[in-house]
């Protein structure tokens, strides 16, 4: 048995998740919470033909405690998705109180569940939720995973438009830092299988990847951010931790985690000097087993765009920590 929920599963993320989660054999159970309409995504998802039980859960009548008690994974994809010309940064405030509230109901339901964060701007609320998990006296490291997956999704891609290969699943591109502009480091050079990719075209390419997002804001035009191939993205990584839970080797998946706790993180909090970074992540039964630290293979190029990621993650992550410190230290 395996209970995932998805907090904010009614949104433009939410449900394409969801129906992935849905066609997941890796999920048996699928409970679904949102604000508004999340009965609804679930009694249509609940049609289609796989074995996984889907439910739908509202604030009212105690939802938030029904739809987590019992999960073994939780996905959040809540909050406001941005508009052209805004960064991830400016959707903070808002999405900033729906991440807390919801990693408070974390703490008291499902404290032992694996949490990924896909809610805006990730590298302040992975911050934010470690330390309302703190602040509980739960917070496992090994648990909390802030979804950058996308962009090794972009990276995949994109590397292949530029060397012309038809098949952009072959390319392992790690990608490190956050999940926001500059901070977004893409790892080129230790792409595998080695992707030849023209000296004049490198700086342009990692931009695109770096700045993908914004291509599709701008497409949507003022309906929204990434939805479709963020959904597909938060999915992959579910399912990453999901069959690391169930004991299948080898899985691993960058992800931006608190840099204590896990074997290896040592070392990388060293060499980069914040609290939180996405690195590859060994997935196993536990959660993140294992970090692995590429930036002694890197090129001075790549070093050049780590030491930039650093100086935006550092004042990304102070934000949320103070979000929640702040806020704590008023009350008393
Ligand atoms: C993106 O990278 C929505 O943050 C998401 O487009």
């Amino acid at each position: 048995m395996v209970k995932a929920v998805v907090a904010g599963a009614a949104g433009g993320i939410g449900q394409p998740l969801s129906l992935l989660l849905k066609l997941s054999p890796y999920v048996t159970d699928l409970a679904l919470y949102d604000v508004v309409n999340s009965p609804g995504v679930a009694a249509d998802l609940s049609h289609i033909s796989t074995e996984g039980e889907v439910k739908g859960y509202l604030p009212a009548d105690g939802g938030l405690e029904k739809a987590l008690t019992g999960a073994d994974i939780v996905v959040i994809p809540a909050g406001i998705p941005r508009k052209p010309g805004m960064t991830r940064d400016d959707l903070f405030k808002i999405n900033a109180g729906i991440v807390r509230d919801l990693i408070e109901g974390v703490a008291k339901y499902s404290p032992k569940a694996f949490v990924l964060i896909i809610s805006n701007p990730v590298n302040s609320t992975v911050p934010i939720a470690a330390e309302v998990l703190k602040k509980a006296g739960v917070f496992d490291p090994k648990k909390l995973f802030g979804v950058t997956t996308l962009d090794v999704v972009r990276a995949q891609t994109f590397v292949s438009t530029v060397v012309g290969d038809k098949n952009p699943a072959k390319y392992n591109v790690p990608v490190i830092g956050g999940h926001s502009g500059e901070t977004i480091v893409p790892l080129i050079s230790l792409s595998e299988p080695k992707a030849d990719v023209p000296e004049d075209k490198l700086a342009e390419l990692v931009k695109r990847i770096q700045f993908g997002g914004d291509e599709v804001v701008q497409a949507k035009n003022g309906a929204g951010s990434a939805t479709l191939s963020m959904a597909y993205a938060g999915f992959r990584f579910a399912e990453a931790v999901l069959k690391g839970a169930a004991g299948e080797k080898n899985i691993i998946e960058p992800s931006f985690v608190f840099l204590e706790g896990i074997e290896g993180a040592e070392e990388i909090k060293k060499a980069v000097g914040v609290d939180f970074f996405s690195v590859p992540v060994e997935l196993g039964p536990g959660g993140a087993t294992k970090l692995f630290n590429p930036l002694e293979k890197i090129t001075s190029y790549e070093k050049g765009l780590v030491d930039v990621a650093i100086e935006g993650l550092s004042g990304n992550i102070t934000k949320g920590v103070e979000f929640i410190t702040k806020a704590s230290e008023s009350k008393i």
